[in-house]
């Protein structure tokens, strides 16, 4: 018997970056679950060679690379398939009160959370790689968009720029049926919020800010991004979902 499932993505070629770790990878390894096809992406080759070990059915593609370098991006879009549905999950954070952020540090940091995403997305819609009624997600943060935190300036500047560029882009791709939309996730339980400079004492009573008194497990934000890549969010665009077990309620 068929199960009804107007969330399903079966069969969608979807584009993943920073596959290879956290986010990316949960929402990798619960898209192959659900029978879509993957390309993965991320520098680290052996990690991305891990992501794709734990992937259910065939067809996946990896492709290691740093997405802040042209020659990178120039040989993604042109080898990547027609695509479904691209989820940016590229990212990454260092903490640094803002009288001490350097030139080369902002520059880094808007390279990999800005412009990287905006850029591979831009030139994928020009090269007509994204397929009618595709869905293109881009993971911000509730940081920038909606909080502030001592040291996150940067990281939260980047994310909200992101999180503003999808408003325009929702209304222009409109007409061309791609969706464009953002997921914003709390403090997530992924190798980035161990590199930042905060410690294991710190980690353990901010979850306790937390309605739900932890942070969020990857899969959990993975599902939110599914939902956005499925016909189930059919008429959403322009729109930020954000998970972060009621953190911003309080
Ligand atoms: N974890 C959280 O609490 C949290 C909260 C809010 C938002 N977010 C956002 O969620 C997204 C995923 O974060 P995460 O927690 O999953 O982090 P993560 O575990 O550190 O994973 C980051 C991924 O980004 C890739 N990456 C970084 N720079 C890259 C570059 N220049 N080119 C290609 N790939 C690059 C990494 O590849 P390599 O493995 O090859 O280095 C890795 O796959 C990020 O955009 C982050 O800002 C995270």
């Amino acid at each position: 018997m068929m199960t009804y499932n107007p969330f399903q993505i079966e069969g969608k070629t979807i584009l993943i970056t920073g596959a290879s770790s956290g986010i990316g990878r949960a929402t990798a390894i619960e898209a192959s679950r659900m029978g879509a096809r993957l390309i993965l992406l991320g520098r680290n080759q052996e990690r991305l060679t891990e992501t794709r070990n734990n992937l259910e059915g065939d067809g996946h593609i990896c492709f290691a690379g740093d997405l802040t370098s042209p020659e990178t991006l120039s040989e993604v879009t042109s080898e990547v398939p027609q695509l479904d549905g691209i989820v940016h999950s590229a990212g990454v954070n260092k903490i640094v009160p803002f009288s001490f952020i350097s030139d080369k540090g902002l520059d880094s940091l808007f390279k990999t959370n800005f412009f990287a995403p905006f850029l591979l997305t831009r030139t994928l819609v020009k090269k007509r790689k994204v397929n009618k009624n595709g869905s293109i997600v881009f993971i911000t943060s509730i940081e920038g968009p909606i909080t502030g935190h001592v040291g996150n300036s940067a990281y939260a500047a980047s994310k909200g720029a992101l999180s503003a560029a999808v408003k325009s882009m929702a209304v222009e791709l409109a007409p061309q049926k791609i969706r464009v939309n953002t997921v914003l996730p709390g403090m997530t339980e992924t190798p980035l919020i161990y590199g930042i400079s905060i410690s294991e004492e710190q980690l353990a009573a901010d979850r306790l800010n937390y309605p739900l008194k932890r942070y969020a497990q990857p899969q959990e934000i993975a599902w939110g991004i599914l939902y956005f890549l499925s016909d189930a969010s059919s008429f959403t665009t322009g729109a930020g979902l954000v998970i972060d077990g009621g953190f911003t309620l309080l």
